[in-house]
């Protein structure tokens, strides 16, 4: 890993050659989502934009209904299919209303598998339990974790509290606001399906789908645009929804339909495609595994030996390698020095890094679209900053 870094270095063009030439002025982008895309991704589609392959029209301006759009959606299933390796016997849908439309689709559509319909929530930060609350109006919900206003990790599994009548056991890998990640799925000794948010952490490493019953995640993080959430569903659960189910959130019916029974987000699933075929030909999940792995820990190597100048509240066996979260001049922040920070990141082109207002700090969103350039960039940055701030809280 340290010789990749070196490899970089080498290859590392001055900023301004960065600003100018290879990124079209454009800024070092670390938002936690909507959030950067490939370049090469927003080429092609420029480049595609007033008339895709020869058909005269745009892809925004194309019926759903026709050919052209059907392979678009065939086309993204199957290289998503290719990329994660999923089993024959799951489905992916592209769905509408977002990751907080999925917290209620997910418990009117598998709350009633078992008759006490109730389902074991992992609650670890904000985005859990949201899920959690919405799913309390379509049944009982079991919070498996003791209770905590602050989130710093997964506790312990002997503190776990499994219902094993559940429906469904649900967690969220990556949890973005706070920056706690499940490095591996829970393990609970059952065959209750489990369903995982994976909206920050999709394809950032290799995961065994079978393990899942159901896994989803908005496209606006490392997948595309806003405004497609993509579910990747066991076929044996599909058809449980509850009656008052809406339509477009019955799994049933977007299955059914191929994804086109009412008009879909044409253009967000184009675009996921395309970043499908990016990824493929950049050495598909494995390669972005490693590179999250490389670029996290560029930044955690800086805070845990900066002696609590930067000050990181995560347990360090679940800090996110997507969502990296600190304070500055230590534990409780020094809101003065974090605005400095930001100010002076942002005059580096260094944009979107401020904490969620939540919680306040920082938070460094490293997606796979951020190269490993940008994050070694942020990080000789955070060594000066603390080398001209930091003498006296050190
Ligand atoms: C992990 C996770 N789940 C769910 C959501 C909610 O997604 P949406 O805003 O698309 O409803 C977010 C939003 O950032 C998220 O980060």
């Amino acid at each position: 890993m340290r010789e990749e870094v070196f490899h970089y270095r080498l290859a590392n063009p001055t900023h301004r050659e960065i600003m100018s030439h290879t990124n079209h002025g454009r800024k070092l982008n670390f938002a936690p989502g909507p959030s950067a895309l490939p370049l090469e991704v927003l080429q092609k589609a420029q480049s595609e934009m007033l008339n895709y392959n020869g058909t005269g029209v745009g892809v925004m301006e194309m019926s759903h209904r026709s050919a052209e759009f059907g392979e678009i959606v065939n086309r993204a299933i199957s290289n998503l299919i290719d990329l994660m390796s999923i089993p024959p016997n799951y489905k992916v849908l592209f769905m509408q209303g977002g990751g907080t439309g999925q917290f209620a689709a997910v418990a009117m559509n598998l709350m009633r598998l078992k008759p006490g319909h109730t389902a074991d929530y992992f609650v670890t930060g904000t985005w859990s339990q949201k899920a959690a609350k919405e799913a309390e109006k379509y049944g009982k919900v079991n919070y498996v974790l003791p209770h905590s206003k602050r989130f710093q990790g997964v506790p312990h599994s002997n503190t776990w509290n499994l219902d094993d009548q559940a429906s469904y056991i649900y967690f969220c890998s990556n949890e973005t606001i706070h920056g706690v990640e499940f490095h591996d799925i829970p393990r609970t000794n059952s065959d209750i399906p489990i369903v995982a948010d994976m909206s920050s952490n999709i394809l950032t490493r290799e995961i065994d789908v079978s393990k899942y019953g159901l896994i989803y995640f908005g496209a606006q993080k490392n997948v595309g645009p806003a405004g497609v959430t993509i579910v990747i569903i066991r076929e044996d659960l599909i058809g449980r929804a509850m009656p008052s189910t809406p339509a477009v959130l019955d799994y049933k019916t977007i299955a059914s339909n191929n994804s086109l029974f009412n008009t879909p987000p044409c253009y967000s699933i184009y675009m996921c495609g395309l970043v499908f075929e990016w990824l493929a030909s950049h050495g598909g999940v494995a390669a972005m595994g490693e590179k999250s792995d490389l670029k996290s820990s560029l930044l955690y190597e800086i805070v845990d030996s900066s002696r609590d100048f930067y000050h990181c509240t995560i347990d360090k066996a679940h800090r996110s390698r997507v969502n990296v979260t600190f304070r500055i001049g230590g534990a409780n922040g020094d809101e003065a020095l974090e605005k400095k920070f930001l100010e002076e990141a942002a005059n580096l082109h260094m944009i979107q890094l401020k904490g969620h207002r939540s919680i306040g700090g920082i938070r460094a969103s490293l997606y796979n679209a951020v190269p490993v350039e940008h994050t070694l960039k942020l990080a000789d940055f955070m060594r000066d900053f603390q080398r001209r701030f930091g003498a006296t809280e050190c």
